[in-house]
């Protein structure tokens, strides 16, 4: 069987001053064939479709309160991109075509596509790319053999080791002979820079680099167990297209990290694959900020301490000097492997969402009951509606309402309140404003100097599996000290909530737990459902988070 054969390929030694390798030590292992897949421009896409325009060679773009949000690939030839005004999209291309998000227009508990809709009076609703991503996952979950795990409401890791392994033994038994790279030519592969490498580790000063893979064993078994991977790929994008019109981009590699960074080579429309003897030609001037996991504040010390950019930069340090600079041991290795192109991790399925959220940021900022009100009973409408449908769909009900105000729109969303209360059963819209104004009432009337608010959210969470014969919007509560857990605080630590913004232009409704999403929570300690700690409410822009828990999102 080729699974004996597959190995762990190990350069464990440096590389000699002419910048060879030294020879391989094979350790067995399993090579897996994993695969990113992201729909190409997504709303766009789904709008484009709508409105019958051709998104594969009619510019189109899709606003958001004159911003582009979603940018197609023809508009994007023309240089038109997606943080710019739909303004400067005109004047690049006058005949663009374009449309708006849809949108809630306030007393109407259905969004529309409105011609004009107003920030003053409207809030966008995000549920037609939710809708159009459920069926995207159905297609990927319909095909034996794969394991899914979503990644953002348009991304998604598949796991295609086993569909790959009947595909390869199908295409023997069928055409009595093995799969090649020419079956799948509609592959692209990404170009080996076996030359390049060997420059850039000559150039390397002479205590040279680790140079040492993770990667499986180049082995001719494994390059068609990937080689019949991308067939399945191609049959899994073929169906998202045939049936429901969308085109999606695809990697694939032997894990999760390197497909998504190669997923998005040769965009639109395409997939790309990544042998695993490619892999520290594909990295030694990858920039480690790209990988997931070093975005943040890990890739800004690593940047800064080890003056490095690409991963090749970090090939000259061992696991003790990356110690020295991020300080654990632990996330040290991790580093050293992750540069190297490992990641071990396997899928985690995820189909469900943690919470379901909707957010309004307006202006001008305002503390007038009845304004916030109006945003309030929006919010709540939307929310009820789409609890009904998840938690049909789930056989799930929420247990937990927070409420955050937010002085700097989506900036710090909760700077100035963040409060979490048992979910009002039944959970109606009027139930959802009432616990929303009462707790904003409270914050408003108790500050010792005026509150403006630009920011509402309102997010539903801590699903549970309903009893039979329960209904999503009745469901029993638990009783409040099961989930309400009193903790030791400091007295003026302020009560913080935090979720991640993905940037300025994201839709000032977010979508429900997508896109490694974390949220942190504070258990609040809450002697009634509507009578918030009113020294929740904190005035400060930055508050320090404590006494928190860290809830993944997946
Ligand atoms: N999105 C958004 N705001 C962001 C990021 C994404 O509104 N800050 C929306 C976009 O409208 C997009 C969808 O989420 O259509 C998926 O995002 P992404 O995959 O990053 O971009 P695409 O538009 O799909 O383009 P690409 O083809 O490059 O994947
Ligand atoms: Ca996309
Ligand atoms: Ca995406």
């Amino acid at each position: 069987m080729y699974r004996s054969v597959f190995s762990l390929l190990l350069f464990s030694t440096r590389s000699d001053v002419e910048g060879n390798l030294p020879p391989p030590r094979w350790v067995l292992m399993h090579g897996r064939v994993i695969c990113h897949v992201d729909l190409d421009c997504f709303y766009a896409q789904v709008e484009a479709l709508r409105l019958g325009i051709d998104f594969r060679s009619d510019p189109y773009v899709l606003v958001q309160w004159g911003n582009l949000i979603a940018v197609n690939y023809p508009a994007r030839r023309l240089g038109i991109g997606r943080f710019e005004t739909i303004r400067d999209a005109v004047a690049k291309c006058p005949d663009i075509k374009h449309s708006h998000v849809p949108t809630y227009e306030v007393g109407n508990p259905d969004y529309e596509y409105h011609p004009n809709p107003n920030k003053g009076t409207h809030k966008v609703s995000l549920d037609p790319y939710r809708r159009a991503s459920k069926k995207i996952f159905d297609i990927f979950g319909s095909f034996p053999g794969v394991l899914v795990e979503k990644g953002g409401v348009d991304e998604a890791y598949l796991d295609v080791t086993e569909a790959a392994e009947a595909f390869a033994a199908d295409f023997v038994a069928q055409n009595g002979r093995h799969i090649t790279q020419d079956d799948v030519a509609y592959t692209k592969v990404c170009p080996n820079r076996d030359e390049d490498l060997k420059q850039f580790l000559q150039c390397q000063d002479s205590g040279g680099v680790h140079v040492e893979t993770f990667a499986p064993a180049p082995t001719p078994e494994y390059h068609r167990l990937l080689q019949a991977g991308c067939a399945v790929v191609m049959s899994i994008r073929d169906k998202v297209r045939s049936e429901l019109g969308y085109d999606c981009s695809a990697g694939v590699s032997h894990n999760k990290m390197l497909s998504k960074c190669i997923s998005a080579l040769f965009k639109p429309n395409q997939q790309t694959l990544l042998y695993p003897e490619g892999t520290l030609g594909f990295l030694f001037d990858f920039k480690f900020s790209k990988l997931r996991m070093f975005g943040g504040k890990l890739g800004q010390s690593i940047e800064q301490g080890l003056h490095g950019t690409t991963c090749g930069d970090l090939w000259r340090y061992d696991v003790d000097a990356i110690n020295s600079v991020v300080g654990d041991k632990e996330t040290a290795a991790f580093v050293y492997r992750r540069v190297r192109g490992d990641d071990v991790d396997t899928l985690a399925p995820r189909s469900i969402s943690k919470s379901l959220l909707a957010q309004k940021v307006f202006s001008p900022a305002t503390d007038d009951i009845a304004v916030l009100r109006m945003w309030f009973v929006v919010l709540a409408q939307e929310l009820v509606e789409r609890l009904q449908v998840f938690g049909e769909e789930f056989n799930m009900c929420g247990r937990v309402l927070n409420i955050k105000l937010g002085g700097s729109g989506l900036g710090d969303a909760s700077d100035i309140g963040n409060k979490s209360f048992p979910l009002p059963t039944p959970t109606t819209a009027d139930a959802l404003t009432s616990v929303a104004l009462h707790y904003t009432s409270i914050v408003i009337n108790n500050s010792t100097s005026r509150v403006l608010i630009n920011c509402v959210s309102v997010t539903i969470s801590d699903f549970r599996k309903m009893q039979q014969h329960e209904d999503p919007l009745s469901a029993k509560q638990q009783t409040l000290d099961k989930f309400f857990r009193k903790r030791p605080r400091s007295d003026s630590a302020p009560r913080v909530e935090k979720e991640t913004v993905q940037s300025s232009l994201k839709p000032d409704d977010q979508d429900d737990g997508d896109d490694d999403d974390v949220l942190i929570i504070e258990r609040p300690h809450v002697a009634s459902p509507l009578k918030p700690v009113v020294n929740s409410t904190s005035r400060k822009r930055h508050p320090a988070p404590v006494d928190v828990e860290v809830i993944e999102l997946d």
